[in-house]
C-alpha cells in the first residue's frame, strides 16, 4: 500500500516505480482526504509507502493533514517507509513523519530522499531542460535502489539529501504558513475557461466562478500545479512567474 501526494508529478512518478515492484493499492491522499477515507488495515508481511515531495523542509499542508487522520489497524507484521522527493534538500521532512507515526504508536522503519527537478516557480525558476533530464536520470537510478533496500525490508535512515541548514527547518517551515497566501494568483486573458486549474485543485481553493479561476481561501498547499500545468500558461503569481518556465514531470500521465 503507498500513500502519496503530488502536485507536479514528480512523487507520483516515484510512487508509481516503486507501486510497480510491490503491488497493492496505491492510494492519493488527496482524494482520501476528500473522501474521508482514513482507515487501512495492513496485512500480515504489508509495507506501507508514505511519498510526497517536501515544502518548506518539512510536509505539505495536505501530508501533514493526511498523516494526523491516517488510521493504520494492523496486528500483523509490518513495514512502514516514506520516500521525499525533493529540489535539493529535505531538511526534517522524514522526522515530521517518524513524529506523526510516532503518536500512533506506529514507527517509521526507513525513510528515503530523491532529488527531482524543482516546481516551485513562485520563489524560483525551474531548471532548464539539460538539467531536468539529468536530475531525472539521476533520480531513476535512486529509485532502483530504493527498490532493492525494500524488497529486503532494509531498515534505517538513507536519506542522501538533508541539506545543510537541514537544523534551521523548524524555522523554514514556520515560513510556509506566511508564504502560502493566495492573494497574487491571478489568470491573464490567456486563461480558456477550461477548469483544469479547480479540477486538480488539492486544497480545492480555485473555483471557476465568473468563468475565470479565483483563488478563494488561504487553505492553498502552494503545490504550484495550477501554474505549472495550466494548458496555456495564464497562471501567474504576482509578477514572479511571468518569466520564469513551468515544470511538469515527462514521464507521467495525470489523465
Ligand atoms: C511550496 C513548495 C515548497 C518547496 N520546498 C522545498 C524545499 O524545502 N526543499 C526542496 O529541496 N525542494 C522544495 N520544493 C520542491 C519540491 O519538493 C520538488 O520539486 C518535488 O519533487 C515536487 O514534487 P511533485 O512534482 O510530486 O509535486 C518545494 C516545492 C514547493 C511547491
Amino acid at each position: 500500500m503507498i500513500f502519496y501526494f503530488s502536485g507536479t508529478g514528480n512523487s507520483l512518478y516515484a510512487a508509481k516505480r516503486l507501486h510497480e515492484s510491490d503491488g497493492g493499492e496505491l492510494i492519493d491522499m488527496v482524494s482520501a482526504l476528500n473522501e474521508k477515507r482514513f482507515k487501512y488495515s495492513v496485512v500480515d508481511g504489508e509495507k506501507v509507502g508514505i511519498v510526497f515531495p517536501v515544502y518548506f523542509y518539512g510536509l505539505p499542508t495536505v501530508v501533514a493533514e493526511f498523516m494526523d487522520r491516517l488510521a493504520i489497524e494492523s496486528d500483523a507484521d509490518h513495514f512502514i517507509y516514506t520516500v521525499i522527493t525533493c529540489g535539493g534538500s529535505i531538511g526534517k521532512a522524514d522526522k515530521m513523519i517518524a513524529d506523526k507515526l510516532k503518536q500512533k504508536n506506529l514507527q517509521l522503519n526507513s525513510a528515503f530522499s530523491i532529488k527531482m527537478p524543482s516546481n516551485y516557480v513562485i520563489m524560483y525558476d525551474v531548471p532548464d531542460k539539460e538539467k531536468q533530464d539529468l536530475t531525472l536520470r539521476d533520480a531513476e537510478k535512486q529509485i532502483e535502489k530504493i527498490v532493492g533496500f525494500l524488497e529486503v525490508n532494509k531498515k534505517g535512515n538513507f536519506v542522501s539529501n538533508r541539506g545543510y541548514f537541514a537544523p534551521l527547518a523548524p524555522i523554514a517551515y514556520k515560513l510556509y504558513g506566511t508564504y502560502r497566501k493566495t492573494k497574487k494568483f491571478y489568470a491573464t486573458d490567456a486563461c480558456t475557461s477550461c477548469g483544469l486549474c479547480e479540477e486538480m485543485c488539492p486544497s480545492k481553493t480555485i473555483q471557476l466562478s465568473s468563468g475565470k479561476p479565483e483563488w478563494i481561501n488561504d487553505k492553498c498547499s502552494h503545490c504550484s500545479a495550477c501554474i505549472n500545468r495550466c494548458p496555456t500558461r495564464a497562471i501567474q503569481y504576482g509578477n514572479a512567474t511571468k518569466k520564469r518556465g513551468r515544470y511538469v514531470n515527462p514521464n507521467v500521465d495525470f489523465s
